[in-house]
């Protein structure tokens, strides 16, 4: 799990470029995506496949580390859901096609610290009643996004009370925030610009999980989903 390289290369987060502060993305004429939510978004700032192609890639990566280790895959909810499911899906299939088997368990807790598309102070976690399970574990968190990094620094305080053996965290995106101590996962996905974003399972006030794409918000979208 210490040992990254093996035949050349480097992990494919250390040579990535972040998606610039002036990227225009992709106009949303370019794709498909749910009528309801037809004038609610700016633009496409990742396709769906692309975000597969990323996860496949994060996935060879995490494999090569893992060598023959077990590790327990630990999904943060909501968010969370669909990257944890195409990443698992992906590091299934490269183990399968290999001498290697890789055995995993995947656990989940629920976290909320988002209000419309502001972070909150207290942020709450759910179902780490049985996180006790993870003692000497090889445990890899999963996480859509991390903004402030404030979230991820909590929770990784709770799973160390339970002294698993090795901790790695995966996050899809990373947030280029003004934080000088901004925390940076082990893998990520995409590094992009301090913007709200929503879709493939990232949501605004719980809408918006069902979108593929990850999207901006446009001002008509913001208020009609308000709380
Ligand atoms: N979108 C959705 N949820 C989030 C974000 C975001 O940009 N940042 C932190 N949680
Ligand atoms: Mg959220």
């Amino acid at each position: 799990w210490s040992v990254p390289q093996e035949h050349g290369g480097f992990p494919s987060t250390l040579s990535s470029r972040p998606i610039s502060d002036d990227w225009p993305g992709y106009s949303l004429d370019l794709f498909t995506y749910p009528q309801h939510y037809y004038g609610d978004l700016e633009y496409v700032l990742i396709p769906h496949g692309i975000i597969v192609d990323r996860t496949e890639r994060l996935a060879k990566d995490i494999t090569q580390d893992i060598g023959d280790n077990d590790i327990v895959v630990l999904c943060v909810l909501k968010g969370g859901y669909k990257f944890c499911a195409d990443l698992v899906e992906h590091i299934k299939n490269l183990s399968r096609n290999s001498e290697r088997f890789i055995s995993m368990k995947v656990d989940f807790v629920r976290l909320k610290s988002y209000h419309n598309d502001k972070s909150m102070e207290d942020m709450q976690i759910m179902g780490e009643d049985d996180l006790s399970d993870l003692r000497g574990k090889n445990v890899l968190i999963v996480e859509d996004i991390i903004g402030t990094g404030r979230t991820m620094k909590a929770l990784l305080n709770n799973i160390e009370k339970c002294e698993p053996k090795m901790i790695k965290v995966a996050s899809l995106l990373v947030k280029r925030t003004s934080q000088p101590d901004g925390f940076r996962p082990d893998y990520y996905g995409f590094e992009i610009p301090d913007i709200f974003v929503v879709g493939y399972a990232l949501d605004y006030n719980e809408y918006f999980r069902d979108l593929n794409h990850i999207c901006v918000i446009n001002d008509q979208g913001k208020a009609k989903y308000r709380v």
